[in-house]
């Protein structure tokens, strides 16, 4: 693999075209502890992202911000590659391998049965259209996945004659509770289990291990919609022991725009098709990665959103996020017309929330917050927990929290 290190680019003549080294944390990070609370580490790590401004970001459970080493790695590797597509472009891309190495090991699983996709739903799609469906096979899929999972299954239903049946999982739903709603609907036509391991715009954190073992206990196969979870709590295929885990790394992990991976348990692989023609062998996990050329920039510079997501610790990362998340549950106790909602089991849950304020949609409710308030959050959701949802990231403080309870309450008045 070729050096794309500084000296090399000096070679190349573009550090003097203007692009800039690979910024790397620089300030004092070793002297603190990192806890949640340790406001040193904490606000180095915000100062490690070029926010804009006019908001205060609180929608990490949809996109997030790119930290800086990521943006300036991808823009001098773009360089690179806008120079020179062929070689550079394809030399780029062969960081693959690497990444793939130190991936695996976040993802707790073999470097062979780690895919690098462009994205959640292409992992979803993967899994969808790769299976070999027989008419009357049933996919069990929790009632969470409106938004995402489903669509990967309903073409799939529509072609060969699958039936989609939905886990009715009740809101904030016990670990119980979300294992009876699989296992009453299970047959034994069921092929495949799906769910999310953190819910979209709820927060709920899915007990996927629990779900494997109900699984494969009755000849099934689990797959887990990750967009929400990888980089935000830490993640272990071995201990969740599920056939296929789909992940966007552009979310948690802060990686660039169109940026994704694929877990296929190694004993999967060879009977999942890939979704294009490929010429890798049928064993191999770089078969669901053919999909012709690619941006090798943005692939290359996952390298750096690895470096910052290991340096802050997967743990001390999940402890961060559900510390904020706590404080904004603790302030909110009490205040009228206001509701939280999310996991209620307090020892697993994560970072994000949906919160409801009476008399509010969540359309209005995400503008106000926006044009009056200056808060980016999202929510659109109608029915009757319309509300936004919450998710507040490394670079967010308890002080960007308490401003908000603060716009909450002012809303809730209005
Ligand atoms: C639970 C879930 N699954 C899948 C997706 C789709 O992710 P992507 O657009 O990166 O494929 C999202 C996006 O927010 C999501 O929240």
């Amino acid at each position: 693999m070729i050096n794309l290190e500084r000296r090399n680019l000096l070679g190349a003549g573009l550090v003097a075209a203007g692009a800039t080294a690979i910024s790397q944390p620089t300030r004092s990070f070793e002297v603190t502890t990192g806890d949640p609370s340790d406001a040193d580490f904490w606000s180095n790590i915000a100062h490690e992202y070029e926010l804009d401004g006019r908001y205060t970001v609180l929608n990490g459970g949809g996109n997030n911000p790119i930290p800086r080493s990521v943006v300036a790695a991808q823009t001098r590797y773009l360089r690179l590659a806008a120079s020179q597509p062929r070689p550079f472009n394809y030399q780029l891309l062969a960081y693959q391998e690497r990444h793939r190495t130190r991936l695996s090991k976040l993802f707790g699983c073999d470097i062979e049965e780690l895919a690098l996709t462009r994205n959640t739903t292409e992992g979803l799609n993967t899994v969808a259209q790769g299976l070999t469906w027989k008419p009357g096979d049933e996919v069990l899929i929790s009632s969470f996945e409106d938004a995402y999972a489903l669509r990967a299954f309903q073409p799939i239903a529509e072609r060969f004659g699958i039936t989609l049946t939905r886990a009715e999982i009740p809101l904030a739903p016990s670990r119980e509770q979300v294992l009876s709603a699989f296992s009453e609907k299970m047959s034994s036509r069921t092929r495949l289990l799906v769910a999310s391991h953190i819910v979209d715009a709820w927060g709920f954190v899915l007990p996927v291990r629990e779900l494997a073992e109900l699984a494969h206990d009755q000849g099934a196969q689990l797959l887990v919609d990750g967009a929400l979870s990888f980089g935000h709590i830490p993640v272990d295929m071995r201990s969740i022991g599920c056939d296929y885990y789909a992940t966007s790394l552009h979310k948690w992990l802060n990686a660039p725009l169109g940026t994704g991976a694929l877990f296929v348990r190694k004993d999967r692989i060879s009977e999942l098709w890939p979704l294009y023609g490929v010429r890798n062998d049928r064993d191999d996990v770089r078969k669901y990665e053919s999909i012709g050329t690619r941006d090798g920039a943005a692939v290359a510079a996952i390298g750096q959103a690895i470096d910052f997501y290991e340096h802050i610790g997967p743990k001390r990362k999940a402890a961060r996020l559900r510390w904020l998340l706590e404080f904004l549950i603790s302030e909110l106790k009490g205040a009228r017309g206001i509701e939280v909602i999310t996991e209620v089991d307090e020892d697993r849950r994560a970072g994000l929330a949906r919160i409801v304020v009476e008399g509010w949609s969540g359309t209005d409710l995400t503008r106000a917050l926006r044009e009056q308030f200056g808060f980016y959050v999202f929510g659109n959701f109608p029915g009757p927990k319309d509300g936004v949802y919450v998710s507040p990231n490394v670079f967010n403080d308890r002080a960007d929290l308490a401003r908000f309870r603060e716009a909450l309450i002012t809303l809730s008045k209005a």
